[in-house]
Formats: C-alpha cells, sequence, structure tokens
C-alpha cells in the first residue's frame, strides 16, 4: 500500500506548491503546529526562548512546501525535511535555493525508516501525514523514537465526522472503480458540479477543491482514516506518548459554542476534560482536522502541564494569543471584543476587560488581578480571573509561562 501511496504524491504533488515563501509569509500564513508561534504551548517553561530557537526540527511527510517554509520561518533552527515524494522534494529544493535555505537538509525516506538518520529533534511537525501510512503506530513509534527527551510532536490527522461528507464521496468514487488517471479527476469534477449546495457544504472543504492533485488527495486517496477524540487520543498512547493539548482547542470546549445558561452547559461541564472533549466534539460535528501537540511520558509534568484550578496558576505568565482586541463602542453599547480567527468574538464586560488590558506577556495572573482593581472580594476576585482565565485558555486565546519550571 505504501507503493499505491508514493506512486501519488510522486504524480499529484501535494499540496499545491508555492512559489515565493517571502509573499506567502507576508500574508500571514504559517504552519498549523509551527513553535515559532506556538512555543508557549509545547514548552511553557520558557525552554524555546531560552535557546533562542536554536533548535533541530524534523519535518515528517514534508511534501511540497513545508520543511523549507520551516526552515525560512525558524532561521535558527536546524531543520530536516523528509518525504518518500521525489517530485515534492525537487519544489522543497527549488524553495531552499531561491532562498538560500542554509539550514534545510532534505532526505528521500520514509517516515518509518527516520532511525536510519541517527537524529535526535527537539520539535518533529507530522501533519497531514500518519493517517495515510498503512501502519500509523509503526510511523508514530519510529517518530518517537527520533524525538529528545523534552521535545514536542506536532500532528495533525483527519476528523472522522467533519469529513464524513468527503468520506461518502470517496466511497462512491471507489464504487465506481475509480483510481487516479486524469479521467477520474474529470469524473470527479463532473461529480462535484452535480452536487446540490446542501451537499456541497457537507464536504465542509474548500481549499483542496481548485486543483487536481488536491482532488485526488481529497476523494481518490488509497488509504485516509479518519480520528475521532477517542480515536486520536488512543493512538497517542498506544505508541508510548502522552498528550499535551489541542492546538485550537475551541472546538473541544464549550466556551464559545454553548450558552453558559442552558442545561447543556452544566452537564458538559460535569463531565472530565477528555469526556467533555468526546462531547463536544459530536456537538460541534465541524472538526475535520484534529491538530494536537504530544511529549514523551518521561518529561517532567510540572514543566508543561496547565493547572488553573490550583493556587499555582497566580504565578502564570499570561500571553496573547489573540489577534484583534475590538474597542468598545460605548454609544452604542457594544463591548469591547476578542477576536482570533475562526473563533467567533468573544465580550468582555468591564471587569474582564481590565484583567484583558494588563495581560501583556510580563504581569503575572495575580499582577493582572491587582492590577484590574476588581470590585469584589480577594476571594470573589480570584474565582472570577480563574474562570475567566479558563475560558481564555480553552478558548486560545492565551498561552501561559509557567516561571521557574525548567525541566
Ligand atoms: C498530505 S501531504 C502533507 C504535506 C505536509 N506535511 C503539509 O502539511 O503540507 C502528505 C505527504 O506525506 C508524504 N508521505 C506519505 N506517506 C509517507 C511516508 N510513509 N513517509 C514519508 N512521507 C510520506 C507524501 O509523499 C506527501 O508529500
Amino acid at each position: 500500500m505504501t507503493d499505491v501511496v508514493a506512486a501519488q504524491y510522486e504524480k499529484w504533488i501535494y499540496p499545491k506548491p508555492i512559489m515565493d515563501l517571502e509573499a506567502y509569509c507576508r500574508n500571514g500564513s504559517t504552519d498549523a503546529v509551527a513553535p515559532h508561534h506556538m512555543h508557549y504551548l509545547y514548552w511553557p517553561d520558557g525552554e524555546y526562548e531560552r535557546r533562542q530557537g536554536k533548535i533541530d526540527i524534523l519535518v515528517a511527510g514534508c511534501g511540497a512546501n513545508a520543511a523549507a517554509r520551516y526552515a525560512y520561518m525558524h532561521p535558527n533552527a536546524n531543520v530536516v525535511g523528509i518525504d518518500l515524494s521525489e517530485a515534492s522534494l525537487a519544489h522543497e529544493r527549488y524553495l531552499q535555493k531561491k532562498h538560500d535555505l542554509q539550514n534545510l537538509t532534505l532526505h528521500r525516506m520514509r517516515l518509518e525508516e527516520v532511525g536510519k538518520l541517527g537524529q535526535q529533534f527537539d520539535f518533529i511537525d507530522s501533519v497531514g501525514v500518519l493517517h495515510h501510512l498503512p501502519d500509523p503506530v509503526e510511523g508514530l513509534t519510529q517518530l518517537k523514537a527520533a524525538l529528545r527527551p523534552n521535545g514536542v510532536m506536532g500532528l495533525m490527522l483527519y476528523g472522522l465526522y467533519g469529513r464524513f461528507g468527503v468520506y461518502l464521496m470517496q466511497e462512491l468514487f471507489s464504487r465506481l472503480y475509480m483510481e487516479q488517471t486524469e479521467g477520474d479527476v474529470a469524473v470527479v469534477r463532473e461529480t462535484l458540479a452535480q452536487l446540490s449546495p446542501a451537499q456541497r457544504d457537507r464536504l465542509m472543504v474548500t481549499s483542496d477543491l481548485n486543483y487536481d492533485a488536491g482532488l485526488v488527495d481529497l476523494f481518490l486517496h488509497p488509504i485516509d482514516r479518519g480520528y475521532t477524540v477517542e480515536s486520536c487520543l488512543d493512538y497517542v498512547e498506544s505508541c508510548g506518548l502522552v498528550f499535551q493539548g489541542w492546538i485550537e482547542s475551541h472546538s473541544y470546549y464549550p466556551e464559545g459554542q454553548v450558552s453558559p445558561d442552558t442545561t447543556l452547559w452544566k452537564l458538559l461541564n460535569l463531565l472530565p476534560d477528555r469526556e467533555r472533549w468526546k462531547a463536544m466534539e459530536l456537538f460541534n460535528g465541524q472538526i475535520n482536522r484534529h491538530a494536537f501537540y504530544v511529549c514523551h511520558p518521561e518529561r517532567p509534568t510540572t514543566s508543561y502541564q496547565i493547572h488553573l484550578d490550583d493556587e499555582q496558576f497566580l504565578d502564570y505568565v499570561p500571553h496573547r494569543r489573540v489577534l484583534k482586541i475590538n474597542q468598545p463602542d460605548f454609544e452604542q453599547g457594544i463591548p469591547a471584543t476578542l477576536e482570533r480567527q475562526p473563533l467567533p468574538p468573544y465580550p468582555l464586560d468591564d471587569d474582564k476587560a481590565f484583567i484583558f488590558n494588563e495581560i501583556n506577556g510580563k504581569h503575572t495572573i495575580r499582577e493582572c488581578i491587582q492590577n484590574a482593581r476588581l470590585p469584589g472580594t480577594s476571594e470573589q476576585n480570584l474565582e472570577f480571573a480563574r474562570e475567566f482565565f479558563k475560558a481564555l485558555w480553552h478558548l486560545g486565546y492565551v498561552v501561559f509561562k509557567i516561571p521557574g519550571a525548567s525541566a
């Protein structure tokens, strides 16, 4: 089966080649799990900053662009890209030459054989790859062996429920004995044109529909597994790794999706975290990609686990992950809101806005509460702030630095 997958990516280069990384980055585009903007999620103990980004990165199944993009966006890092498609690597080389990326090394190989490199990495990206392997457990286990003790892996697996419409079409085409010829791609196009708006919405994808390799990847892939929250967690644990968190946790928590004055909210919040994620996946129904990060079980949990329920949380230093803060319009009675695409804006009452304004990457949570001069008793203010920071964390509006937690 690996040969069929290899043949596909040799003929149908994926994703669409980027021709200029400078222009790409100017648009604000980046890799979903890249440490340059996610490092506090991965290393809240400040490890990445301390090393000034001088880390070893592996991009496993890099495709046409990702390894060069990593090298470009992480100039202090050493980046290794591996892929089984020579055609994809040829485009990576084009980008390497164009941008003079001396911190990039490329190898044509299966990620199941990564051990042959004899190298260890601080960060491993494998986005959109493991669900295409004949034996995903074998693949992730091999990647784990190449991860340093304090290392982190950023992974993306397809979401079963959110890709339901795609899987219906995949099965349809497979029942029609279609493969991956140009003629088959033409049939896919013709079929898509037959869909009603409701059927088209069910696909819940837009980006891969406008080019042939994207259509092949979506609808004619020989190996494509969809994962639920439960099967992501089981998969990670069956490979001896620890699940650290979701990259975009807002899809997995009620905040921003369920109204707090409903019984559903109360019932959801009675569940432990993992059960709540599973329930929210069903409520949401549209998660077509699960992006998350994992690490070794031996890594000291004090260096990365975020606990907002005990008093330690007062010492955390929150950093904003917000892209846009909308100022309030007092005349219109519109509160300040926080916005992070693709999230809905999150309304801030005055007290929340006062606290949020104090988040500057320097103040601890204790200082944010003190400086915000909230009206309640100190106990009330503490609980108010705890609930607010929980919501910000669940919605992905903040990340935390844990002071003095070096591993
Ligand atoms: C969907 S693309 C994702 C590319 C890239 N990670 C990205 O996010 O842009 C999957 C890539 O994984 C590669 N691939 C599939 N199976 C592989 C394997 N066993 N070892 C190495 N690469 C593999 C394919 O050749 C293809 O380039």
